[in-house]
């Protein structure tokens, strides 16, 4: 078992371990009140509800629902659940645990933090790409017709806990979209190296890449004062090869394709060594993702700048001066264009 504390105004518990038998004392320490909500899609329902059931101290369950994919992180879907709850007659005193990936974590975050001014809450990430990254931080979201997580609030959980055995049952395309967030971190900081990444001890990563997440969110809990921004490394190349591939790419994988330009602008910026600029990219290539699907150059930086409602003005990105070396730079497309010979 590895444990640590996010020292947020409330303070919020990480746990990791084997399985789901650890839940039991965990919850035993925060719960106050008479009925657990398990918040699920169909997919985390089948795979884990029981295991969870079973390793909760003496309250009434409340089983909620609701379909797996993105689509579920919608306002509709949103009034269904607050609607159990309240079926339910789930009080102030209650628990809800987010059981399943990023989208229920933040459905699930959205719906704790607003349902009677707020319950408390433990995420349960079932995904690799949630047990690194969206489990932790606080970030709730919902999405409009207008774009994604539009809705949203801060909101830190009691704990979280993650159970590794939930990755035996992720399909290989979750995997890569979790290691793409993987390879960020490792870029990011000197803590998590190659070695670490071939290793494939998911305990490990998990815990340097939540540590890392945690140390930007202790400084910045709600993202105002840019501590937070490096870890959207690869995101604005990512993002926009995400919609160019009607997202049928995963969002890791595009994270970690995002990136290869982003070392490329950072080579030609600050003049980097070909050396520095080959152990970045051997960090990236580690993750195993195909890295080489093409896009039209072009189309991205157009992409780019209508995602960030860009007319002209500076872009901040962030870019390595070195693996571990982050530095934000606000450019034009065009500078970026010229400097990347697009
Ligand atoms: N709040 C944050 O800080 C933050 C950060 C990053 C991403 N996000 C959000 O996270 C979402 C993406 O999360 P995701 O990639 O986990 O996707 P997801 O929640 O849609 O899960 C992917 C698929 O895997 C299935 N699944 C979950 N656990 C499984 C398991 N152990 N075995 C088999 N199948 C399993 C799910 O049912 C789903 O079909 C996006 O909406 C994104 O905006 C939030």
């Amino acid at each position: 078992m590895k444990s640590f504390t996010v020292k947020t105004a409330v303070k919020s518990e990480v746990i990791i371990e084997k399985n789901f038998s650890g839940l039991l004392g965990a919850i035993k320490k925060i719960f106050r009140g008479k009925k657990i909500v398990i918040l699920c899609d169909d997919n985390t329902m089948l795979l884990f509800f029981s295991a969870v059931k079973d390793n909760l101290p003496s309250a009434t369950v409340c089983p909620v629902y609701v379909n797996a994919g993105e689509k579920s992180k919608s306002v509709e879907t949103y009034a269904k659940v607050i609607q159990d709850l309240s079926k339910y007659g789930v009080t102030r005193n209650d628990l809800l645990i987010a059981l399943g990936g990023g989208v229920i974590g933040d459905l699930g975050g959205f719906v704790a933090s607003t349902y009677l001014r707020g319950i408390d809450l433990i995420q349960c990430p079932t995904t690799l790409l949630s047990m690194v990254d969206s489990s932790i931080g606080g970030k709730t979201a919902l999405n409009t017709n207008s774009g994604k997580n539009i809705i949203g609030t801060f909101y830190q959980p009691k704990l979280t806990y993650i159970a590794l055995c939930a990755l035996d049952f992720l399909p290989e395309r979750e995997i890569k979209s979790g290691m793409g967030e993987i390879v960020k971190c490792a870029l990011l900081s000197n803590e998590i190296t190659l070695e670490d990444i071939e290793s494939g001890r998911y305990e490990d990563l998990i815990m340097k890449c939540l540590r890392l997440k945690a140390n930007k969110v202790e400084k910045d809990e709600r993202d105002e004062k840019g501590e937070r921004i490096i870890l959207n490394l690869g995101h604005t190349f990512g993002h926009a090869m995400e919609k160019l591939s009607d997202f049928s790419i995963s969002h890791g994988e595009c994270v970690a394709m995002g990136i290869l330009p982003i070392i490329d602008l950072s080579a030609a910026v600050f003049g980097l060594s070909t050396e520095t600029v080959n152990e970045m990219k051997e960090v990236l290539y580690a993750a195993k993702i195909n890295l080489n699907r093409s896009f039209d150059r072009a189309e991205l930086l157009k992409r780019i700048a209508f995602d960030k409602k860009n007319d002209g003005e500076k872009i901040n990105f962030v870019l390595l001066k070195g693996k571990g070396k982050p530095c934000v730079l606000p450019l034009t497309i065009a500078e970026v264009k010229e400097a990347l010979k697009w």
